[in-house]
């Protein structure tokens, strides 16, 4: 069968060396892709975000299966304008995307369906927003309801804060048409876990649980980023905490979309607080999380197509999804200046790094010119290693990552 990905991140080179790996894989492409991707795909000139593009390639190309990776091109309906044309998708439609593209979306279901969640308000005027947060103790959280490329949120100290955060999205529209209406949250305190989950829509089956760093420097200091490394499986999720879970988040969730209609198939991505009331729903992503796929999917037993097709034939319950033991640690290395301005293009050594057992170098944002590797993105490695514990897991991955250089090349030391 022909299958094609969409996307060009680490976590799309991870998803395609899986699915690479599946015998029933004619051609495999990806769109765009990056670097590493073309070790395994043909990758096209098609932006992630070009629907009509894709839809064109996929008929030319006469693509049987599709796996749409991006958050963009999921709110954009790439799954809904394949999927008509006759090609079968691993992703959610449109309608059921809007769980991540829409922040509001996702807490009102949240409150309509019991499912815990931090207390919130809903704002679409400045003045609403800004006398509401005058009135609030801080610290309160800001989000900007739609698709803000990981940007569209504030943790706010003081008023000062706030204020900046609530002028900046409704006023300066730092985020477009996203952030015309707002969520003032109250903030939660505990660890952080992310479970990424398979879903037909009725069977729900959560992948190894992870962790990741959001913030740019050691110590989770300095600005958010797309992530900066993942362990997996977080410490902190327990199997306790795991079933409960299940029974008050996962299992609710998937319930409450189908009986909205917007039934969800695909990976759906749970960011949650553990808090002392238990766990509760930071934010659902439609899609795999960069770096977390990095790091989970190389930990998984089971063939990741022939899942992804049970997933897209509503046919969950019919396969074994199996996880190996171990950990895996994945660390990222960054441009310098990354998430703010960065430059590209120098040349990547990657010394020994892949040799080293349990180790896959993924490219985030890499190009291949004449054989030869150059940076093109702002997080440019995602480096996992994988082992029979954390601890080793850690070891290997930073060996690696010392291995590699490239000009301006940062990492966090601390994942
Ligand atoms: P998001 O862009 O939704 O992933 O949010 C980015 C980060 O903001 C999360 O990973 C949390 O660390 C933090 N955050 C979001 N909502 C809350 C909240 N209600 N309380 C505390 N922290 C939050
Ligand atoms: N690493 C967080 C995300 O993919 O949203």
């Amino acid at each position: 069968m022909n299958v094609m990905i969409i996307g060009g991140g680490g976590r799309e080179h991870a998803i395609a060396k899986y699915i690479a790996k599946n015998q029933k894989v004619g051609k495999l492409y990806a769109l765009p892709g990056n670097g590493g991707i073309s070790e395994f795909a043909e990758c096209v000139k098609i932006s992630a975000e070009d629907i009509d593009g894709i839809v064109e390639f996929a008929r030319e190309k006469a693509i049987d299966f599709a796996v749409v990776a991006p958050d963009d091109p999921l709110a954009m309906g790439a799954v809904d304008a394949l999927e008509a044309e006759g090609v079968k998708c691993f992703g959610p439609d449109k309608k059921a995307a809007e769980i991540e593209s829409s922040k509001i979306f996702a807490k009102e279901l949240m409150t309509k369906y019991n499912i815990p969640t931090a207390r919130y308000k809903i704002f679409d005027s400045i003045d609403g927003a800004l006398s509401h947060a005058a009135l609030s103790d801080c610290p309160i959280v800001i989000k900007a309801d739609g698709l803000a490329k990981g940007k569209g949120v504030t943790v706010a100290e003081n008023f000062r804060e706030a204020r900046e955060a609530i002028i900046s999205c409704m006023k300066n529209k730092a985020f477009g048409k996203s952030g015309e209406r707002i969520l003032i949250e109250e903030c939660l305190t505990g660890p952080e876990v992310t479970v990424l989950s398979f879903t037909d829509g009725n069977t729900i089956i959560p992948m190894i649980s992870s962790m990741d760093h959001k913030r740019a420097y050691d110590g989770n200091k300095g600005p958010n980023t797309g992530g900066m490394g993942v362990i997996a499986p977080n410490p902190y999720y327990t199997p306790e905490i795991a079933e409960e879970c299940m029974k008050k988040i996962f299992i609710p969730t998937i319930k409450a979309m189908k009986n909205e209609g917007r039934t969800f198939k695909g990976c759906l991505y749970f960011g949650l607080m553990l808090t002392v009331d238990g766990p509760k729903v930071i934010e659902y992503n439609c899609r795999f999380g960069d770096p977390e796929a990095e790091a989970v999917l190389p930990l998984m037993k089971s063939d990741l197509l022939d899942v992804m097709i049970a997933v897209r034939d509503e046919k969950l319950a019919d396969i074994p999804v199996k996880f190996k033991d171990g950990a895996s640690c994945c660390v990222v290395c960054a441009s310098s200046g990354y998430p703010g301005h960065y430059l590209t293009g120098y040349e990547i050594d990657f010394g020994n790094a892949a040799n080293i057992e349990g180790v896959e170098v993924f490219h985030s944002g890499t190009k291949l010119e004449n054989g030869k590797y150059y940076t093109s993105g702002g997080r440019v490695l995602a480096v996992n290693a994988v082992s029979d514990n954390l601890t080793s897991a850690r070891e290997k991955a930073y060996e690696a990552v010392r291995n590699i250089n490239f000009e301006g090349m940062r990492y966090r030391s601390d994942i």
